[in-house]
This record gives structure tokens, sequence and C-alpha cells, in this order.
């Protein structure tokens, strides 16, 4: 077993799990916190990403353990109060269908939009299309993704 300790969505956590416990499962089956989607388990679908120390990840890729003493935003820690403008940029541009992958959308976008933003950096249509390589959506033929990351960027 492993004694867990991370904020997560700025609350501090301590949990005793075992030691093979991937974050994706902490976040999910220990905090229940199940806005944090598990598409595929192997570390190419996307679903499952958030916010560690700052830096968008798979959080099926990473133990728990490995990360203690580090910082987690999921999906459920974006919004303050009311929604983050990633969050209404995908619902005003239609941005998901069954929205399985939205959650891993989103984190993915905040992140890139911070970084180019932080490097000053033009955040353009073929740039999005290029970050979005690891997340995968089956249903939205990713214009609207775009749009909605565009649109966020804006207003980030
Ligand atoms: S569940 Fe992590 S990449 Fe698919
Ligand atoms: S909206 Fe359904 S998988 Fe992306």
């Amino acid at each position: 077993m492993a004694n867990v300790k991370l904020t997560v969505n700025g609350r501090a956590v301590s949990r005793d799990v075992p030691d093979t416990t991937l974050l994706s499962e902490f976040l999910r089956e220990t905090l229940r916190l199940t806005g944090t989607h598990v598409g595929c388990d192997t570390s190419q679908c996307g679903a499952c990403v958030v916010h560690v120390n700052g830096k968008a990840m798979k959080s099926c890729t990473v133990l728990a353990a490995a990360i203690s003493g580090g910082e987690v935003t999921t999906v459920e820690g974006l919004a303050n109060g009311s929604l983050h403008p990633m969050q209404t940029a995908f619902n005003d541009n239609h941005g998901l269908q069954c929205g399985f992958c939205t959650p891993g959308m989103i984190m993915t976008g905040v992140d890139m939009v911070n970084r180019y933003k932080a490097a000053g950096r033009e955040l353009t249509e073929e740039a999005i299309r290029h970050e979005l390589e690891g997340n995968i959506c089956r249903c939205t033929g990713y214009h609207n993704i775009v749009k909605s990351i565009q649109d966020a960027a804006a207003k980030m």
C-alpha cells in the first residue's frame, strides 16, 4: 500500500491505496471525481487528461503514488463559481455530442491555450489540430472542438 497525499481541486486529500493505483483510478474510484473519463487505459484516447502541477497529463499513464505531494486539477475543479471560458466555449460552439471525450478535450484545451499565451505564440487552427493529436473523439469530426478552443483562447 502507498499513502498518497495530493491537493485535488484545491482540497488536500490523503488516502492509502495499492501501490499500483493509477491516478485515473484514484480520482474516479477513491475520490469519486467521475468527470475524468477512462476510454482506453492505454494512453491513446485522452479522455482521462487532468492537470498535474499545472500541466496536462493522461491520468491513466501515471501512478497516484508517483505524484504524491503534487497538485491535480480535474474538470470538476475548473469552474470557479461560474463555468471556465473553455467550458462555456464548448457549450456555445456545440463542441460535444456524447460528451465522453469532452473532459479530456477541455483540460487539453486549457493547457494548450495557457502554454501558447505564456510563450507569446499564436494558437492557429493548425496548431490546435496538432495539439489535439492525443485526444480522440468518435462523434464530432473535431470541427466544433477546434472552434470551441479558438473561441475560448480569445476569452482566456
Ligand atoms: S483512458 Fe487515458 S488515454 Fe485513454
Ligand atoms: S463527443 Fe462523443 S466522443 Fe467526443
